[in-house]
């Protein structure tokens, strides 16, 4: 009897010690929101090693990488069977991932994969169910710095062992993402856990408990405003859940992808960085029009999203289609932005004392490159349909 209490004893410490040394893990990794590239947005299924040291080559050569942009990801769709003693393999899109894993550090980058708690990934190629232990150690000899862990199949597996008890459902989803954690712990490898579950069961209250890094907030985005958006927008509340280590993730950037305006687009990346969004590119890196670089790699609006307070912002007003958004930044500075919901050109007011300010303030417009000079008690902009006048405020 008395052994067993001590057994139990001794399995808490452990586990303490071990949760403790991970929480310590997880404030280094991730300080800020992770910035870099994903291949789903723009490649999809059809991704290639091509594409992804394409995409590393053009993150180096465009400036992307000294702008902060640098984990290299290969979303869903690079995976082929197991072997028979149940090691991963990569299909033949993908000839050698730790050549390409290799290619990519070389770029001075850091390299991100992609995989499933579930049997099969969402595009039904093999996810990690019964072999996390295995799959984490391979992803850590390629030389892997980021996963993406997305739920797909593992849904079904929640709905049969649950027998339709939400409760007991959630809490195996919970499990699966642990496991993965702790998988990754046990390869001694700093691995960013990106959870990936639509936003399920309020992930931002137990996220962190399980080990994630970041997790997605919502549905998949797509290339469209009423899309894009609806996500942003809908993202007010959620500051107090994220911070160094860890990061509510409304999904990666659309910018350059070719079916939203400029205005629309400086909006998409204005709210993502006042989210304190993870900023993972989405597009075809290597056929970047201008108007795309000066939105992806704009210094001012990089600055905000990685701001060293590590506080998300959040909605301070909204009137029919316009909102006016704030995030408190590092030596009492403020991002502010001013958005216009509508289809028709607004002007919007943005008063000083509204967000705590004093009457007399100093902003950068940050969009139009020019700073405003001492203003008095308030400020009134035009925003133009669908766009944003970003400001970066210094009491
Ligand atoms: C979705 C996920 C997308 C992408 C896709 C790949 O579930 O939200 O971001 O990863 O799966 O199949």
């Amino acid at each position: 009897m008395q052994r067993t209490f001590h057994f139990c004893l001794l399995l808490a410490g452990l586990l303490l010690a071990a949760t403790g040394s991970l929480s310590a893990q997880s404030t280094t990794l991730a300080a800020t929101p992770p910035m870099g590239w994903n291949s789903w947005n723009h490649f999809a299924g059809q991704v290639t090693d091509a594409d992804v040291r394409a995409a590393a080559d053009a993150m180096v050569s465009s400036g992307m990488r000294d702008a902060g942009y640098v984990y290299v990801n290969i979303d869903d769709t690079w995976e082929g069977q197991r072997d028979a003693k149940g090691f991963i393999h990569s299909n033949s899109k993908f000839p050698d991932m730790k050549a390409l894993g290799d290619y990519i550090h070389s770029r001075g980058l850091k390299f991100g994969i992609y995989s499933s708690p579930g049997p099969q990934t969402c595009a039904r190629y093999e996810g990690s169910y019964g072999h996390e232990d295995q799959d984490a150690a391979t992803y850590a000899s390629w030389g892997v710095d980021y996963l993406k862990y997305d739920l797909c199949s593992y849904g079904n597996i929640m709905k049969d062992e649950s027998h339709g008890d939400p409760k007991i459902a959630n809490a195996l989803m919970q499990q699966a993402y642990e496991k993965m954690h702790r998988a990754i712990l046990k390869t001694g490898r700093p691995i960013v856990l990106s959870m990936c579950q639509y936003g399920w069961d309020e992930v931002w209250k137990w996220g962190p408990k399980v080990g994630g890094n970041l997790w997605r907030t919502t549905d998949d985005i797509k290339d469209n405003y009423a899309r894009m958006s609806q996500i942003g927008f809908g993202q007010a509340g959620l500051a107090k859940y994220a911070g160094p280590g860890h990061w509510n993730d409304p999904d990666m950037l659309e910018v350059g992808n070719g079916h939203m305006s400029r205005d629309e687009y400086r909006t998409h990346m204005s709210l993502w960085a006042i989210l304190a969004a993870p900023l993972l590119a989405g597009n075809d890196l290597s056929q970047m029009t201008q108007e795309t670089k000066d939105i992806l790699m704009n210094k001012d609006v990089i600055a905000i999203d990685q701001d060293a307070l590590g506080k998300q912002g959040d909605r301070l007003s909204a009137e029919g289609p316009q909102e006016i958004w704030t995030r408190p930044l590092a030596n009492g500075a403020m991002a502010v932005g001013l958005f216009n919901r509508g289809d028709f050109p607004l002007t919007i007011t943005f008063h000083f004392k509204d967000a705590g300010l004093p009457s007399t303030i100093h902003a950068r417009d940050i969009w139009a490159g020019k700073d405003l000079g001492p203003l008095h008690d308030s400020y009134t902009a035009e925003v133009p349909q669908h766009g944003v006048v970003l400001l970066r405020v210094q009491p």
